[in-house]
């Protein structure tokens, strides 16, 4: 069985608010008895600003919950900048964690609500906290090369618009036509080195007219093209047999070296049956070697047994080089409501 990764520093930013008078960033850390939190640092777009007070309040453990809410006041801030991205990285025991992304200002139009809801009931922090997924997790560098696979209608994108230079690159695919429409109008129109694609391939969710079977899918990109790659509450919608085809092809299109970074339900052996009724989620159909949690629609809700996921991921010639237990296990505050998995492709080995 995997085991989890070392205890991250779960946390996110809530709320961000500039005026005159000062930047005030609220969030929330997790995992604080991993040390003592001594300070922030924190940047607006590249320019590092300096905190001018900050305090924490201790978590509530009789509420259940192990998060305590942080607030950082920054006094001298520049304005203009308003519209670039707010870079937290907490300090705990001397420790720098990962970052934690926000942003002041709306870049872009947000997707009608019903669709933002589809996807996200808070979208836009959902959207930021995919973002510290992907630089923290997935290495992604400014001027990265990133492909996110079911992209949807762009929350993850909402984000990285904030996150990558124009000598950057997002490529995105979905199986949902009217999101890649809205995509591409509304992002794509206003940066260039963002680019979405239709794949028209069968889900009995999101794409019901298409007879192609996704496992027929060769992703459109060449190989060792993406530094990093993202799969974020996709799995939950396909079958085994196009899990394990994604997979070998995001073992070829990354780069040796590159990772990706997956949300998925995972049930770990020995704790099978309280995951898979966990939260409520009620993965209890057997369907193709998967559980669902829909007889009539299996792509509703599926989740995979741990083990089984590993040797998908080393049979497409990947390596499983962390795992986060996510939020719906009820085991404390995970990194995402799905467990997180973060893969690697081999380095070249020299002759
Ligand atoms: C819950 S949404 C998540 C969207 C996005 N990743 C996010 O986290 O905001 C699931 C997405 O996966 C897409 N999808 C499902 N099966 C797919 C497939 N075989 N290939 C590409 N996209 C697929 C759906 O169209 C939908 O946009």
């Amino acid at each position: 069985m995997i085991p989890n990764s070392q205890p991250p520093a779960a946390g996110a930013l809530t709320a961000l608010a500039g005026d005159p008078g000062g930047l005030r960033v609220d969030g929330w850390l997790a995992a604080l008895a991993s040390g003592e939190l001594e300070g922030f640092d924190v940047s607006l777009g590249t320019l590092k600003l300096k905190v001018h007070e900050w305090r924490s309040r201790p978590p509530k453990s009789a509420a259940g919950s192990d998060r305590s809410n942080f607030r950082i006041i920054v006094r001298d801030w520049p304005r203009s900048a308003d519209s670039a991205l707010v870079t937290v990285i907490p300090r705990i025991a001397g420790r720098v964690k990962r970052p934690l992304f926000g942003a002041l200002e709306r870049r872009l139009r947000l997707p009608p609500k019903s669709d933002r809801e589809a996807v996200a009931m808070d979208f836009l922090p959902k959207a930021f906290r995919s973002l510290d997924l992907l630089v923290g997790l997935g290495r992604l560098r400014r001027d990265g090369r990133v492909l996110d696979v079911g992209c949807g209608v762009g929350r993850i994108t909402y984000a990285l618009t904030h996150y990558l230079s124009a000598r950057g690159r997002y490529e995105g695919f979905d199986a949902a036509l009217r999101w890649i429409d809205w995509n591409q109008h509304t992002i794509s129109a206003r940066f260039p080195n963002f680019r979405f694609r239709f794949v028209d391939v069968r889900n009995g969710v999101y794409n019901r007219r298409s007879s192609t079977n996704a496992t027929q899918l060769q992703f459109p990109y060449d190989d060792g093209t993406f530094d990093t790659a993202l799969v974020e509450s996709v799995f939950q919608h396909t079958r085994v047999p196009v899990v394990r085809h994604y997979l070998d092809e995001i073992g070829r299109v990354l780069r040796p070296g590159g990772r990706c970074v997956v949300t998925s339900f995972l049930l770990r052996r020995g704790r099978r049956s309280a995951d898979q009724r966990a939260d409520r989620q009620n993965f209890i159909h057997p369907i193709g070697g998967a559980w669902s949690a829909s007889s009539q629609i299996p792509e509703i809700g599926m989740a995979f047994e741990a083990a089984q996921f590993e040797n998908w991921v080393s049979d497409a010639g990947l390596e499983l080089v962390e795992f986060h237990r996510g939020d719906w296990h009820r085991e404390g505050p995970g990194l995402a409501y799905q467990d997180v998995i973060v893969l690697e492709k081999p380095a070249r080995r020299r002759r």
